[in-house]
């Protein structure tokens, strides 16, 4: 992977023509560097350069040369006050402030002031925030001494402090010390008529034109990755229709993943409650609370969705005696007058289907003196009941009661009424109005057509439960499988990471069943230890990691999982399962540990030791590793390293980028060494400014996907991200399937994902296009994979052609054993910017060699049967 990055770096070098020596006439050996930063903090590490001190060139200008990664995104994400310092091996060190608040201050490395290594955050115990950073070495020559300003002391003066280390890691007692002890060298230097604070250091003019060059190369790497395929109507203005030529080589067939088209499950964007968990009824369990939303929402208390007559009912919220202690809250109705009830106005309302039958469940227990019964109603809009039934006696303790309703007519948006017969104190918790018609007609399950739209991707995976839910926001937001898995009431409800709530009622079980049910692999994503590096609670600093005491235990959850759901039915874990009403195991073969994470020192040591632990205790179970959020930079070369270190089976790669960056890297892993770990692409999607799907976003996955195929001796397994957004509940677009309590509406690249997964195959042919045009732009928009489906023995033709015109291709299937037969050829074609456009699925005749004609923006493929 490094090399990739450095041959790319090699070949722009060779190539540079241009600057470099910014018109300098010849070598002047030694410069000065100026680092700083700007913007509030928000510009990370900025350099310039100058040969007298007084006339300075900004490098980029604004080039981050070093970006923080401590905090949350928006507002964090900050460097103040960089010190940069070189060490006896010549190794660059750069420590700086986070902000005015924690007393956690970073530190990275590096060998070239543009690549680093991971980040570290040390906190500084006893004293305040960390201002104004230095470094030297103490007389010793062999520690480093950081000193820095603390606003901390009684009379808020800025105090300074130091430490000493040797490696950055492990750090002496802090020492109090006078001001005039420090070095204090920032001057304030005008740049672009803006005085920066910031370091000057001497040094040689080769490291000034590497950095220089580097910027260069990334601006040009940015010119491909921005390279805007709006343009290329005008830029193909004058192309006529192609000519193509496609041969196969099938003596040079390759066995290819069989796992490689999956999905990506988060609950993101309401994906779970409220979309394909089929609870209709929101808020069920009352646990909602205004802090899952960071107290942005002051709606989002426990009596969220309901509602009472204040005339007749008073509402309140109690803890004092719950159901179960996971689920604390629960609602006492003071009826006042008998008549109405408690409303629940579901997710945007409730939808039911005339002539379906829909469970429903409550705990109560009856406060009051008399008799209590319900009586619980279905009504539309208008306050008409559509439907109705009712639970009786309802006694002194908890208890579960339940019932079904026949619904008689249609409604969208539906309200269900809980209407107590008399007057007097009622507890009610868990209430819940279930279809019956659930997918595969699972009890607890999921809703239908949600299930089934993504049965029909054909995914040979799904990895749940995300994503950033599955790290979490802090430490104690890290997703746990064990409380999402038993009695419902038992389950343990929490906030997620996007800011709304989960039931759980969506849990591992669930999963698990649904894998099954559509004969995908599961592949839970356990946290690493570590939450999301991107989290904004959880204390100080980011990475803060379970503590070293508590991993044992989270490493026993890690194996308990496996137990869970490998273990024979009289294992404790999987004695567990088996209750659930699954005694078969569920054959789990994949667990990924982490999610993109920040690849730090104390991610590093949780990793470790939950890998050993799998490895040692189930060593068939393939560990899925994490490499970061991007195709390069340093967690991706770190958490490539360790996967080296380590050697884990399989990494998981994130990249979501632009039509420019997909067009432009369809070479991305034929440099991949194939001794090293496979790859795992579990999230990735074409995003355009306007965060839309279309022709355009579909057409490059679909021809990105055929550079995967080509490569899927490396690259196991991919997933598109995310999958599912409720409309109007959206923390993230694109998506791939948007839907509302009664569509579901699929984008194109959904049926990109669709034609893929439905057109798998094992045995990979080498195929080549020749076309009768060479211009890179316009031969990169033009490709072809072929793979035999080892099932059914068909031979699968992919093609793709973004350009605005047709490509007339003449396929050539020599030693392929094909003459004169049936295929079924699907096409997904429109213009760049169509949204609605659909596959349209065709029968035609071909032989050993035959012509067809690839529309202009199209994706075609073609099936030949055996
Ligand atoms: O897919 C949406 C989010 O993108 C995922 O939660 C996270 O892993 C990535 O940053």
């Amino acid at each position: 992977m490094k090399i990739k990055s450095q041959i790319h770096l090699l070949l722009f070098l060779i190539q540079a023509t241009f600057v470099s020596a910014n018109n300098l006439n010849e070598d002047p050996g030694e410069v000065y560097l100026f680092a700083y930063s700007t913007n509030d903090g928000r510009s990370g590490l900025n350099l310039a350069w100058s040969v007298d001190k007084e006339n300075w060139h900004e490098i980029g200008p604004n080039h981050t040369f070093l970006f923080s990664d401590f905090g949350s995104w928006g507002s964090q994400k900050r460097m103040y006050n960089p010190y940069l310092f070189q060490d006896n091996e010549g190794v660059w060190h750069c420590i700086w402030s986070l902000n005015d608040e924690v007393n956690v201050f970073a530190h990275a490395k590096s060998k070239n002031l543009y690549e680093w290594k991971r980040q570290s955050y040390p906190q500084v115990k006893d004293v305040g925030n960390f201002q104004e950073p230095e470094v030297c070495f103490d007389a010793s020559g062999e520690n480093y001494v950081i000193s820095w300003l603390s606003s901390s002391g009684e009379d808020s003066n800025l105090e300074a402090y130091q430490i000493t280390t040797t490696d950055f890691k492990n750090y002496s007692e802090i020492k109090k010390i006078a001001s005039s002890d420090r070095m204090n060298e920032r001057v304030d230097i005008v740049l672009n008529g803006k005085a920066e604070r910031g370091l000057v250091y001497k040094v040689t003019w080769d490291l000034v034109d590497q950095l220089i060059k580097h910027e260069e190369w990334v601006q040009f790497h940015n010119i491909e990755r921005n390279e805007n395929l709006n343009d290329d109507p005008e830029r193909f203005m004058d192309l006529k229709p192609l000519d193509a030529n496609i041969t196969l080589q099938p003596e040079k067939g390759k066995k290819i993943s069989d796992l490689l088209i999956g999905v990506f499950f988060e609950d993101i964007n309401y994906a779970a409650d409220g979309g394909l968990y089929a609870e209709l009824i929101q808020n069920r369990d009352f646990e909602y609370q205004v802090s899952d939303t960071k107290f942005r929402d002051t709606t989002w208390t426990s009596t969220k969705a309901w509602s009472v007559n204040p005339e007749a009912i008073e509402l309140s919220i109690e803890t004092t005696s719950p159901i179960h202690k996971n689920n604390p809250h629960y609602a006492v109705l003071d009826i006042k007058k008998s008549g109405t009830g408690l409303v629940n106005e579901g997710y945007d309302g409730i939808p039911v289907k005339q002539g379906e039958k829909y469970d429903v469940s409550l705990f109560a227990k009856n406060l009051g003196d008399s008799k209590q019964n319900l009586l619980i109603k279905i009504k539309d809009v208008s306050g008409k009941v559509i439907s109705e039934t009712s639970i009786k006696n309802i006694g002194k303790n908890w208890k579960k009661h339940q019932s079904v309703i026949k619904v008689k007519t249609t409604v969208a948006n539906a309200v269900l009424e809980v209407i107590p017969s008399t007057t007097g104190k009622l507890a009610l918790d868990m209430v819940s109005l279930f279809p019956q018609n659930t997918f595969k007609n699972r009890k607890n399950g999921l809703r239908a057509d949600l299930a089934q739209t993504i049965a029909d991707l054909n995914p040979k995976f799904v990895r749940f439960p995300g994503g950033c839910v599955a790290h979490g926001d802090g430490i104690d937001n890290i997703y746990k499988w064990k409380n999402t898995i038993g009695d419902l009431e038992e389950r343990v409800p929490q906030p997620n990471i996007w800011r709304y709530h989960q039931t759980a009622g969506l849990g591992y079980f669930e999963y698990f069943q649904f894998c099954e049910d559509i004969n995908a692999e599961p592949v839970p994503v356990l946290a690493a230890g570590v939450p999301c590096q991107n989290s904004s609670t959880g204390g100080h600093g980011q990475q803060c990691g379970i503590p070293m005491e508590e991993m044992d235990d989270y490493v026993q959850d890690v194996l308990d999982l496996i137990e869970w759901a490998n273990g024979d039915k009289n294992t404790k874990w999987g004695k567990v399962r088996a209750k659930a009403g699954h005694p078969e195991p569920f054959n789990l073969e994949y667990v990924g540990i982490g999610n993109e994470d920040l690849i730090t020192d104390v991610f590093e040591e949780r990793f470790t030791m939950i890998f050993n632990a799998v490895k040692e205790k189930h060593p068939e179970i393939t560990v899925i590793g994490t490499v970061g959020p991007f195709y390069m930079g340093t967690d991706y070369e770190e958490g490539w390293d360790l996967a080296e270190r380590l050697q884990i089976p399989m990494v998981d790669e994130h990249y979501y980028q632009t039509p420019g960056w997909f067009i432009n890297n369809q070479d991305f892993y034929d440099s991949y060494d194939r001794s090293k770990s496979k790859v795992y692409l579990g999230e990735y999607a074409t995003h355009v400014p306007n965060r839309r799907m279309n022709i355009q976003t579909a057409l490059c996955e679909a021809l990105y996907l055929t550079s995967i195929e080509r490569n899927a001796d490396v690259v196991a397994m991919t997933s598109f991200a995310p999958l599912l957004a409720k409309k109007g509940h959206t923390q993230w677009t694109p998506d791939l399937i948007y839907f509302t309590n009664t569509d579901v509406n699929l984008t194109v690249d959904y049926y990109v994902q669709q034609l893929y997964g439905n057109n798998s195959g094992e045995t990979y042919i080498p195929s080549h296009v020749k076309l009768s045009n060479n211009d890179k732009k316009v031969k990169q928009r033009v490709a072809s994979s072929v793979v035999k489906d080892s099932a059914s023995g068909d031979l699968i033709i992919k093609l793709v052609n973004v350009l605005p015109v047709d490509v007339n291709s003449t396929i050539n299937l020599k030693d392929l054993a094909v003459d004169n037969q049936d295929a079924i050829l699907s096409v997904l074609k429109g213009e760049p910017n169509d949204e609605n456009q659909k596959p349209s699925v065709s029968k035609v005749k071909v032989s050993e060699t035959f012509d067809y004609q690839m529309p202009a923006y199209s994706f075609s493929v073609i099936r030949i049967k055996s």
